[in-house]
């Protein structure tokens, strides 16, 4: 058994929150933990280009190709078996697990959600209609979540959150972007930082 918690990362889209993951090991402010497998739900996500490029296994689970959820869901946990990951991060990835899957690994399942939960969140609000969600609502501050998955859309536990302004004239592209620089990208390693850690003393690497 190593020292650091085994992370795989599941994307479906660009990775900017994958890259801040691989940043932040690479700076060392991840250092409880190692990002050892992406798992894309998209065979042509540019998130898998990072993980190429930072030298990270990757491994594609397409569900047009498999035929079902079921066996979308079987393959991802085939992937987590045979790498020994110790937690699953999801990070831009677009599909919603089901119950069976997310009670296999209670507290071991992190999402970031570009909203404060319990605003703008569960089955529906994804990506950009989030912001457009928020904006028109007219909420004055938004922000970003990073919380336990449960078998509830953005229902589990809350991680961390911060808070972000939302200015006149913001299109939800340029709300996208800044909530993404001045929170998601800091509380997802930050949170995943604290949880590895808190996996890697419970194990008793302390
Ligand atoms: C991020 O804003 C993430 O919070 C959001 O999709 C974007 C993915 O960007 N996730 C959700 O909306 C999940 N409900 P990325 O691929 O560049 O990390």
């Amino acid at each position: 058994m190593g020292n650091r918690a085994r992370i795989a990362v599941l994307v479906s889209g660009g990775g900017t929150n994958l890259q801040a993951l691989i940043d932040a090991q690479h700076s060392g402010i991840i250092n409880s933990g190692e990002i050892v497998l992406v798992i894309s739900s998209q065979p042509t996500a540019f998130a898998l280009e990072r993980a190429r490029k930072a030298g990270v296994d990757s491994a594609v689970a397409y569900k047009k190709e498999l035929g079902s959820h079921e066996a979308f869901e079987a393959k991802i946990r085939s992937l987590i078996d045979e790498y020994k990951i110790d937690l699953i991060v999801l990070a831009g990835f677009m599909s919603i697990l089901s119950e069976d899957f997310t009670k296999a690994y209670p507290k071991r399942i992190l999402n970031v959600h570009p909203s404060l939960i319990p605003s703008f969140c569960g089955a529906g609000f994804y990506g950009l209609r989030v912001h457009e969600a928020a904006l028109s609502y007219g909420v004055k501050v938004t922000g970003a979540t990073v919380h336990f998955v449960n078998e509830i859309p953005d229902g589990g536990e809350i991680v961390m959150q911060k808070a972000v302004e939302i200015k006149d004239g913001d299109t939800a592209e340029v709300l996208q972007k800044r909530v993404m620089e001045e929170a998601e990208w800091k509380i997802l390693p930050a949170a995943v930082e604290k949880i590895s850690k808190e996996i890697m003393d419970a194990k008793g690497n302390n």
